[in-house]
């Protein structure tokens, strides 16, 4: 079964044939909300909505420890990780999809670890390809057959927020190698990671980022939400895709 992390604009599955909600308790606290199980094209997934079903819960205040562990406790394929994020490349315009590579992580004083407390043996990752290829690779043909085009391949920055980021940064970003800009893909990625459970980023770019092209005054936010629920549909025929072709 794959899990469906939802993000902004994501926090319920348009077409989920929901069977039943599961409320997880963690030793991490509270996750986002409960876990949502269902069928989504005929097959069972589980969806959880990371900012809360009523997107009420900040990218820093996310419990992504509760989160991943909730879902660590199913008989999980996969993790699909919706984002919405700010394209830094200047090719990369809204509406583009992107499935990511690599990350940068600019985050801080989020908990970020399975492995601290007492009598806890600290445990170091690889992380140096911090998503799954071939969940990546899976995407990307769920993208061709769903008649998508993404870009295969990216480097995402994860910036703290909840604030968008000034002209200067985003130049540092570019600089620094990042093609997309989001704040929620860290520390959920490594996490996925240190419980073994693969994890890609399907990434919708809704806007070019600060200082950059449209966004070179400032940001849309009427644009993004009109880039929002277009690209979400998108998004949706390509998670339909995936979880399809895997089974068949
Ligand atoms: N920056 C950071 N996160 C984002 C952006 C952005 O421009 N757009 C959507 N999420």
């Amino acid at each position: 079964m794959y899990a469906v992390i939802g993000g902004s604009g994501l926090s319920q599955l348009p077409d989920f044939e929901i069977t039943r909600r599961q409320v997880q308790r963690t030793p991490y606290g509270e996750p986002s909300g409960a876990l949502t199980m269902g069928r989504l094209a005929g097959r069972e997934v589980v969806f959880l909505a990371r900012h809360g079903y009523g997107h009420t819960i900040a990218p820093h205040q996310i419990n992504y420890r509760a989160n991943l562990w909730a879902l660590s406790q199913l008989d999980i394929e996969g993790i699909v990780a919706v984002a919405s994020v700010g394209g830094i490349r200047p090719d990369l315009k809204p509406g583009q999809l992107i499935v990511p590579d690599q990350i940068i992580d600019y985050t801080h004083g989020r908990a970020a670890t399975f492995f601290e407390g007492e009598n806890q043996a600290i445990q170091h990752i690889d992380f140096t390809w911090p998503y799954d290829a071939a969940l990546r690779a899976l995407l990307c043909q769920a993208a061709d057959a769903a008649g998508e085009q993404v870009v295969q391949g990216g480097c995402y920055a994860c910036t703290q927020g909840p604030r968008l980021e000034t002209a200067a940064e985003v130049r540092r970003l570019a600089r620094d190698g990042a093609d997309i800009v989001g704040m929620t893909g860290m520390p959920e990625a490594a996490l996925a990671r240190e419980l073994d459970l693969p994890y890609a980023h399907l990434a919708l770019v809704v806007n070019q980022g600060a200082g950059v092209g449209d966004s070179a005054q400032a940001i849309s936010h009427a644009q993004i939400s009109k880039t929002v629920q277009a690209g979400m549909a998108s998004v949706m025929g390509i998670i339909k895709s995936l979880v399809q072709l895997h089974e068949d």
